[in-house]
């Protein structure tokens, strides 16, 4: 039998270095490299981590040439149209879809937990009206770890548990304060008789007692469309292996610091328009195009390489085939563009820039195709959503991923703290 292991050969000197090779259950194996320096003197150079694993997870598979992505094992698109948010967060933190049971359980839980301290509420004060909602989230997050001091130590499940469902609960009224806070709003405090995803839209969307926006017509109540909608967007969002921002997330929790400041870490790693803040950047992209008759002229400068221009919502690190993300929500925006009965220049817009640029050899040979970014700011325009809110949404879904990522990291033999080297090369 072939043996496990890949020998490296210096070829100034000769010397060979060899390998274990490591196998996991799915996509490519891995070169344990761990004594490579101790043993060689020499770094692996590797910006940007393309071909770096940085830790053994169980949590979601990407395999980014077949467009797939399975959490804890089960594909994307049967989470996406057959399960709930909340049964894919229970999934990701316990490993298992949930029973009816569980699942009642959990829902209560997250019902009760939804509230923020009443302290914390003040710090929304002291930003200015016009602070985006993700600077306040963010803040919000670090000062959840004041209030709850004692997550820093965590000994059982039942402690590890407590915590993930405290932030899981109580970010979508977070991104809610903040929202309401950064238009003069009154805070709509969270209604434990609606579900994780309608309350959220209630407390962005309500009138203080509890009343919806009336139409002529009568109430304008939540309409179960757009809360099936926004949940799926939730589940699309809910974990994405070793990403930007949970790398950030595993490095902070490598320090051992409290898991809500690494939490608030990865919000902030989101922000940026390379990671989830590309969901604002599509819908402010497309109304600076302003007309369908535009599209050519801004394909023109995103593939000119001297124009630093570039297609929000396109492209992906990993995804070189299509982000399975995408292909779910596309689908959803056909069926919200039915039902709903949307059409707008944006939309004409989106569909003249995809048309476009999937037959265009500059993105088939990059293998740019429409991320998730791409739909789900459409969407979220679509249901009527504000522009500032689509990347705290990203936020509300991608908690839960991030909290188990930590938790597999705290709970890792292997773990140490995030430190990689560099090549100098200054004086
Ligand atoms: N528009 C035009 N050209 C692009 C785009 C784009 N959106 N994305 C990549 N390219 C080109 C690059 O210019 C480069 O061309 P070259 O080979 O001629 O120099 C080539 O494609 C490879 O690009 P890289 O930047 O090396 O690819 P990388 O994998 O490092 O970047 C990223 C991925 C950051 C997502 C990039 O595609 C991008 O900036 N996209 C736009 C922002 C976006 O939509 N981000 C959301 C990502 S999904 C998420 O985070 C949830």
């Amino acid at each position: 039998m072939a043996k496990k292991t890949m020998t490296l050969i210096d070829n100034r000197t000769g010397k060979e270095y060899e390998y274990p090779i490591l196998e996991g259950t799915r996509g490519p194996a891995a070169v344990d490299m761990r004594s490579f320096y101790k043993e060689s003197g020499i770094f692996s150079y590797d910006p940007g981590f393309t071909s770096t694993a940085s830790c053994r997870s169980q949590i979601t598979f990407i395999n980014g040439e077949k467009g797939e992505l399975r959490y804890r094992g089960i594909p994307i698109e049967e989470l996406a149209t057959g399960h709930s948010y909340l049964e894919v967060c229970h999934l990701l933190l316990e490993g298992e879809l949930p029973t009816e049971d569980e699942l009642t359980a959990f829902d209560l839980e997250l019902r009760h937990r939804s509230f923020l301290p009443e302290g914390l509420v003040k710090l929304f004060e002291m930003m200015p009206d016009s602070a985006h909602p993700m600077s306040a989230l963010s803040a919000g997050v670090t000062a959840l770890s004041s209030f709850y001091y004692e997550h820093l130590k965590l000994e059982s499940d039942a402690d590890y548990r407590e915590m993930a469902h405290r932030i899981i609960a109580k970010m979508p009224t977070l991104a809610a304060f903040a929202y309401r806070h950064s238009i003069g709003a009154t805070y709509i405090y969270p209604d434990i008789d609606r579900s994780f995803t309608e309350n959220f839209l209630y407390m962005l969307r309500a009138y203080p007692g509890g009343k919806m926006h009336r139409d002529p017509d009568g109430h304008r109540k939540i309409k179960p469309i757009e809360v099936a909608a926004l949940d799926t967007i939730f589940t699309l969002h809910a974990d994405h292996e070793q990403n930007a921002s949970t790398t950030v997330v595993r490095s902070v929790a490598s320090t051992g610091a409290h898991p809500y400041v690494a939490i608030s870490s990865g919000i902030a790693a989101l922000w940026g328009r390379a990671h989830g803040g590309a969901n604002e950047s599509v819908i402010e992209q497309l109304k600076m195009i302003g007309n369908v008759e535009n599209v050519d002229k801004f394909i023109a400068r995103a593939k000119d390489p001297n124009d630093p221009f570039r297609l929000m919502g396109f492209g992906h690190r990993v995804y070189k085939n299509f982000d399975p993300r995408a292909r779910i929500l596309k689908t959803l925006q056909d069926q919200l563009r039915e039902e709903l009965d949307l059409d707008s220049e944006l939309m004409r817009i989106a569909q003249r820039i995809e048309e476009i640029a999937l037959n265009d050899e500059y993105f088939i040979q990059r293998k740019l195709y429409p991320n998730i970014d791409f739909y789900s700011g459409i969407i979220l325009t679509a249901l009527g959503l504000p522009r500032s809110m689509f990347t705290p949404i990203f936020v509300i879904g991608r908690t839960v991923g991030w909290i188990a990522q930590w938790i597999e990291f705290r709970k890792d033999p292997e773990a140490k703290i995030a430190r990689p080297r560099q090549l100098y090369v200054g004086k």
